[in-house]
């Protein structure tokens, strides 16, 4: 039985072949058509999909029909009415060259969920999701039981939304909803939440497990407090948004009996939150899907549908790039320009470039955040993470969870002088641990490294310009060079 799960037409549209239980391919559209957030299956990613062969079935990420109620709810009228974004006609205007098997439609939300469950490798588990919107849900707490049954245990629907109320800060501070989020989550270090009580007071209520707001920030929040600075306004919707997940962590804890914890949605994105719950140890094990996102929920949808648990190998799902992992050639390059690029094997599935279409550096010299962020175009307070091997990582980083292959936690570096290029402005890094089993190659590459300079970090960061999608094959890996003068092996 062969699936294809497919999250699209709303942004980030994305493609997973699923087959008795493995994952064969999961990719991103806007890495193959270069527009980010591309919300269209791109044909050269269906191309892909087609190799291994035509689908038995299609499993979509939510339901259709229930997303037209919340438009016209929200009073979306257009979009109510629209025909553009109905599954099976989008499906038949791609063109695909085989008659469209069965489609089966996914709760929005049990994709998020079923994502993290069916690649957990827990027997049970409690989760929460949170995101801006699923067809009207975008908060919930729920459980899966030994036979993979999903229960929802609390809910919270449109317009209460943490995940649009991030949004609307987002834009508050002059950046793009829904684009932009992990930037306001950045810059939240820079400032301090003195304006906690106000979101109280005016946008956020707290409860029950969750909260309620007060305002439909699908509006937006125009100028409130115009003379709040940007950095404060972030770390005060940072502050509430860590408030609300502990307090759901809590509510979650003692009305399950599971000790694995799935966190999942967009706000599974947001280290520093998952950091706070991980540092709660309320739960004794705690899975993010690489993918928390609805892009993910191509897996996810796949997932439901079919209640199949997925062989977890690891997010290098992608387009491949053929031939060994370069280790001597970045080494040398390391070695001579301090900055290099590199693009081999599987792209990786998911926000973060974790070693397979990443920009690598020496995170030791004091300009090297400049010299990276000038060569990406960044923001100048924007981090980078580090990569380190996981057998080493308790001696520099005190991390919440005993690994952290995806970059999903934070930790607070014990050196931070010693690697400038790697720790943020409140002394904490985003880091990702590999052992041989995550990534042979990129483990390697650390101990020779290491042996060759005494230094077990290097600088990982994402191959791509800003505002870029990742680089996906050989060829935008050679014009990434040539624009950037930075090599790419
Ligand atoms: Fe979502």
């Amino acid at each position: 039985m062969r699936t294809w799960g497919i999250s699209a037409l709303s942004h980030d549209a994305a493609l997973a072949v699923v087959e008795d239980g493995e994952i064969l391919l999961a990719a991103h559209s806007e890495r193959y058509s270069r527009k980010k957030n591309d919300s269209a299956l791109h044909p050269d990613l269906l191309d892909e999909a087609m190799a291994f062969g035509a689908p038995d079935m299609i499993a979509w990420y939510e339901r259709p029909h229930v997303k037209k109620l919340r438009h016209l709810r929200a009073g979306q009228w257009a979009d109510a009415v629209s025909r553009a974004d109905v599954p099976r006609r989008y499906l038949r205007f791609l063109g695909l060259p085989f008659p469209l098997p069965r489609i089966r439609y996914a709760d929005h939300h049990h994709s998020h969920a079923a994502a993290a469950f069916a690649t957990s490798g827990f027997p049970d588990a409690t989760v929460i999701v949170g995101d801006a919107i699923g067809e009207f849900r975008t908060f919930t707490i729920g459980r899966f039981d030994t036979t993979g049954r999903f229960e929802v245990l609390h809910r919270r629907n449109y317009p209460h939304s943490l995940g649009l109320l991030y949004s609307a800060f987002t834009r508050r501070c002059g950046f793009r909803p829904n684009e932009d989020e992990y930037v306001i989550m950045g810059l939240a270090a820079f400032g301090e939440p003195r304006h906690e009580d106000a979101i109280y007071e005016d946008l956020v209520e707290l409860e029950g497990p969750s909260f309620r707001l007060k305002v439909n920030p699908h509006r937006g929040i125009g100028d409130w407090l115009p003379e709040a600075s940007d950095a404060d306004l972030a770390a005060s919707v940072q502050a509430v948004t860590e408030e609300v997940l502990v307090r759901a962590t809590r509510w979650a804890r003692a009305n399950t009996t599971s000790r694995n914890l799935l966190v999942m949605g967009g706000l599974a994105l947001n280290c520093v939150a998952n950091s706070r719950i991980a540092r709660l140890g309320l739960f004794d094990d705690i899975w993010i899907c690489p993918n928390p996102g609805d892009a993910g929920s191509s897996i996810g949808a796949a997932a439901a549908v079919t209640g199949m648990r997925l062989n977890w190998s690891g997010p290098y799902l992608g387009t491949s790039v053929d031939g060994e992992y370069p280790v001597d050639a970045l080494l040398d390059a390391l070695a001579d320009e301090g900055v290099v690029g590199v693009a081999s094997g599987r792209a990786e599935f998911g926000p973060r470039a974790l070693g397979n279409r990443s920009l690598l550096a020496d995170p030791r010299p004091a300009d090297m955040q400049d010299r990276v962020n000038a060569v990406k175009g960044r923001e100048p307070f924007r981090p980078f993470a580090p990569v380190i091997r996981a057998e080493v990582a308790d001696e520099l980083f005190e991390l919440p969870v005993p690994q952290s292959p995806y970059m999903q936690f934070t930790a607070r570096c014990k050196a931070p002088h010693e690697y400038p290029a790697i720790v943020h402005h409140d002394g904490t890094s985003r880091v990702q641990t590999v052992t041989p089993r995550d990534h042979p190659g990129l483990h390697e590459l650390l101990v020779r490294w290491e042996e060759r300079t005494g230094c077990p970090i290097l600088l990982n960061t994402s191959l791509n310009s800003r505002g870029e999608p990742l680089v996906n094959n050989r060829e935008h890996a050679d014009a990434f060079a040539r624009r950037n003068g930075v090599a790419v092996l």
